[in-house]
């Protein structure tokens, strides 16, 4: 089969220029996360039905939903380009796109992780391999290399590619999750005024305000490109969280709630992942922030989560799911579903499942700690949580997103009077995060129970209240 240029840089194996230059509006769709991607890839396909990179492409898309009946047809996908690498003359690069749908479709993640570096050595170019690694390695939790998968391509770009923005604006979020704040914030910024409608890069910044605690000018950076950032798919309502977690830093609460309505969980029929995500997160943090948030809310939640139960795409995904059955207070479906879990870990010895190897060294642990916070043994939550706290950034996610964990074990440790290890913990996150109100008010309760003075702690706690962060 003849080849033509995708328009991005890169030969694909295709029966028109039309159908190649269809591909590459689909893998252009993807990166900037346009509302229309599924109809690019569907166009792609009416212009050439055996396009093998398409197939794969299809399969990919299917896999990034994370659910089992996705994955389901993620398979049929791999079966359907199987049999046309088969038939059909392809590319060494569109054969490694192949592998990689395999592994993926397999479970092993991390082997397709590899299979889309390999791609890179020598397709440095190619954005799907790119942002795919950069998927995979985010939900390994791994910043370094989310950081230097990108580093690797540099060489290769330069302005004049109509991704170079999308290109470091990863790359800036790529460092920020390593903690390279000062880099990873410039060339976030970089990409936000190549293209203020990338919402990934625009995130990227948030995320550095977040880390460093720069609240008020977290929802000013936000607020200031809602205009942009505000066209793109449901990944729009994730940078309504971050804008949500400033304010609950600064303990607006009654905003919170209300960004949480309007915005956060606005679109929930939807079905998508990260919108349960953002939104269990959320109310499971205004809880520790002191706000009850309502029983319809949490059942919101729940009745999307019980739909489910038999998704192990993500062990990340599938502990937020747990946290809105905990929520609502289901704790027989909560339980069901930590067994569900507990017997996908098992399949780790069968083949190399990625997620359920951290699903077995991560994810029960904190799935029962959970439970435990839920049914009032938080002392409980601690021995499960403690000996594993190095480990959490397995399960991926941000730093942010897994901020979360952290907050429940230091509750836990109060609410279980392990008064050693609150102190401990606090003193560690206060020093990380000096701006957090919510730390120092606990740090000053933790200080009080072990019978120091936590007065100054406490008064540090007010000041950040009132303060303009
Ligand atoms: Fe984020």
């Amino acid at each position: 089969m003849p080849v033509y240029s995708d328009g991005l840089g890169l030969d694909v194996t295709a029966a028109s220029g039309e159908a190649a230059s269809a591909f590459g509006s689909t893998v252009d769709g993807y990166v900037r996360f346009t509302r229309d991607v599924g109809d690019r890839l569907k166009d792609t396909l009416t212009a050439d039905p055996d396009m093998p990179l398409a197939h794969v492409t299809k399969g990919y898309f299917m896999k990034l939903f994370g659910t089992k009946a996705m994955a389901m047809r993620a398979d049929k996908a791999l079966g359907t380009a199987t049999e046309l690498f088969a038939r059909l003359d392809t590319t060494e690069r569109e054969q490694g796109h192949l592998v990689a749908l395999g592994a993926w479709c397999a479970g092993d993640i991390d082997g397709a992780a590899d299979a889309w570096e390999r791609i890179l050595l020598d397709h440095p170019k190619d954005m799907l391999a790119l942002r795919l690694a950069h998927f995979a390695h985010f939900y390994a939790g791994n910043g370094g290399k989310m950081r230097d998968s990108v580093a690797r391509v540099l060489h290769a770009w330069d302005r004049s590619h109509p991704l170079y923005g999308n290109l470091i604006g990863m790359y800036g979020f790529g460092l920020e999750e390593a903690g390279e704040y000062r880099r990873g914030e410039r060339y976030a910024r970089e990409a936000v005024e190549i293209d203020p409608k990338d919402a990934w890069s625009v995130h990227a910044v948030a995320h550095v305000m977040e880390m460093e605690g720069r609240h008020r000018e977290g929802i000013d950076w936000i607020k200031g490109l809602e205009p942009h950032w505000n066209s793109v798919h449901n990944f729009r309502f994730h940078v309504w969280w971050h804008r949500a977690l400033f304010h609950l830093e600064r303990y607006e609460l009654e905003e919170v709630m209300a960004l949480y309505d309007a915005q956060v969980a606005s679109d929930l029929e939807a079905d998508q992942y990260l919108d349960v995500v953002n939104a269990a997160a959320l109310l499971w943090r205004l809880e520790l922030y002191g706000l009850q948030v309502g029983p319809e809310r949490w059942a919101q939640l729940a009745a999307l989560a019980e739909k489910h139960m038999d998704d192990h795409e993500l062990i990340f995904v599938s502990l937020h799911y747990l946290m809105a059955l905990l929520g609502a207070g289901r704790l027989a479906e909560a339980g069901e579903m930590i067994e569900k879990l507990r017997a996908y870990a098992k399949e780790e010895g069968t083949r190399d499942q990625t997620q359920a190897r951290i699903t077995g060294k991560v994810g029960l642990a904190l799935a029962d700690a959970m439970t435990a916070i839920r049914t009032g043994s938080p002392a409980r939550a601690v021995t499960l949580i403690w000996p594993l706290r190095d480990d959490i950034r397995l399960i991926g996610g941000s730093h942010a997103q897994r901020d979360v964990f952290e907050e429940m074990l230091v509750d836990a440790a109060l609410k279980g009077g392990e008064t050693a290890k609150a102190r401990a913990l606090l003193s560690e996150r206060t020093e990380k995060k000096p701006n957090s109100a919510w730390s120092w008010e606990r740090y000053g309760e933790a200080l009080g129970a072990a019978g120091a003075d936590g007065s100054s702690a406490s008064r540090k706690a007010a000041e950040l209240r009132t303060s303009a962060h």
